[in-house]
Formats: C-alpha cells, structure tokens, sequence
C-alpha cells in the first residue's frame, strides 16, 4: 500500500482533487495561455484533399458527434446500453492468456473499471452496477436511484442525473502501475480516453446523446462508489441519454 501511496501517479491524483472546501479557493496557475493553432508561416504546404470517400457510417458518426447535454424522456433500451459497453469494454479477441477489447490499453492491462448509474433503462431498474466483460454482464451493487448524488458529486451538473445512464470509468491503479510505476498514470488516463472516446462514438451512431465529465469531487464519487480513493479511484464520467 505505501509503494502505491508514493508513486507519482497516486500523489498526482490526490494533489489535483476537486473538493467543495477548496474548489473556489483554489489559486490558478500563473500561466499564460497558448495560441489554438500552432503555426510554421513560410513553411511549404501540403493542401490536403477532403472529398475522399469513407464508410459512410463512420465519416458521419466522427462528423456529428457534439457533446450532448440535454436528454429526452424516453428510455434507453437494454440492447443499445449492451452496445455502448461492447463499444466501449467488450471483448473482442484473444491471444494466450489476454483478452483483447475494444479500445486499446497500454501492455493490455485494463486497468479502467465501468459501473453503470442507471437511471432510464428500459427493463432495468434504476442502481449502481459493475460491468463485468469477462462475461458480458451487469453486476447489481444497488438498487436506490443515485442519478441526483452523481450529478452533485459531479460539481451540481444537473444534466447528469436527467441522463438515462452515466458511465463511471475507475481505475485499478495496482494493475497498471505494477508494471509501468510512476509512469502508469499516464497511461491509465490515455486508456481512459480511448474508452470515453469509443463510447461517445457509438452513443452518436445510434442516435444518442452523451457527454463526457471530468469535473467532479473527487472523494464524494469514490464514497458513493465505496471506493477509498488508493487501490480504486474514479477518474471519468460520461452521461448518455435519449435526444429530446
Ligand atoms: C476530459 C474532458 C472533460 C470534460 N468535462 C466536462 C464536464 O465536466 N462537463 C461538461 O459539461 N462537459 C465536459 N466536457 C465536454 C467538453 O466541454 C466538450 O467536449 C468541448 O466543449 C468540445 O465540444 P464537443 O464535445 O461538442 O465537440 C469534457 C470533455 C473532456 C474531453
């Protein structure tokens, strides 16, 4: 535990918590910001063609997808949530022992864990559950409807409790950083996108909304979660719902 509690990546965790003592108080960095777009001006260029042609589906899904904040009435079904978490954590291959998924991860270690705040799924009722993708499954941890605790912990983001599922990634720092130590954090962040960015794909291919969130109190998620913010920790959010 206290070689876990010294690596870089666990004191980088705790030293950039959000938490609602501190979170007004908090003094920026003095750093100035940056240009959007970095430019060579003289260098020779490259126009680069843009009438190719791409799977259809996915030019459009990858063009269209807008963040989404607002989220209709009607339910999500059972067979497009099982679709966003095969998108984004099933698995899809195997070599020896490791079961490759969807989204890469760094020396195929998985060290982001999914649990599911259910809220408008159709023919599931609301709770906190764990995805299990060794069997494809839903894990029921409770059944209270906590829609309205995430979005507070998720800094009062009203939005996320109108959602019909939020997606909570945690990770498992030991099974990264067992290999990669300081430099783990890095990597679990990066797989952590990966998988975000494969969900929100899917959301837009099946017509639903989603949004990613990372600004959240830190410790509030972990207590709901029952997480003590060392061997597991959440590290991001994203609300999927209907379009209204
Ligand atoms: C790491 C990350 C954290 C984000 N956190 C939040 C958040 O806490 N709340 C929110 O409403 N949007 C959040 N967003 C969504 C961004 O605001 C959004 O992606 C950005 O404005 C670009 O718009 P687009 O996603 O529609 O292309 C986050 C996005 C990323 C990538």
């Amino acid at each position: 535990m206290d070689e876990l509690k010294n690596s870089l990546g666990y004191r980088y965790l705790q030293d950039t918590k959000f938490d609602r003592q501190t979170i007004r108080r908090k003094a920026r960095l003095d750093i100035a910001p940056a240009q959007p777009y970095k430019k060579y001006v003289g260098a020779e260029k490259v126009v680069l063609p843009t009438g190719w042609d791409m799977d259809r589906g996915l030019r459009e899904t990858l063009q269209q997808r807008r963040s989404s904040r607002r989220f209709g009435k009607s339910a999500i079904s059972i067979k497009e949530l099982s679709m966003l978490l095969w998108a984004s954590q099933g698995i899809t291959g195997r070599a020896g022992n490791f079961f490759f998924r969807n989204a890469p991860s760094a020396g195929a270690l998985y060290p982001v864990e999914t649990y599911l705040s259910v809220q408008n799924i159709e023919s599931i009722d609301s709770g906190l559950f764990h995805f299990q993708p060794a069997d494809f499954s839903l894990e029921k941890l409770g059944a209270e409807f906590v829609g309205n605790k995430v979005a507070e912990a998720a800094l009062d983001q009203s939005f996320l409790a109108k959602a019909g599922v939020v997606f909570i990634w945690s990770a498992i720092l030991r099974r990264n950083f067992s290999k990669y130590g300081h430099r783990g954090m890095r990597y679990i962040l990066m797989d952590a996108g990966h998988i975000c960015q494969n969900l929100l794909l899917a959301a837009e291919a099946l017509g639903l909304g989603a949004c990613p969130v990372a600004a959240f109190y830190d410790d509030d998620l972990n207590a709901l979660l029952g997480f003590d913010g060392t061997e597991e920790s959440v590290i991001y959010l994203a609300a999927v719902g209907t379009k209204e």
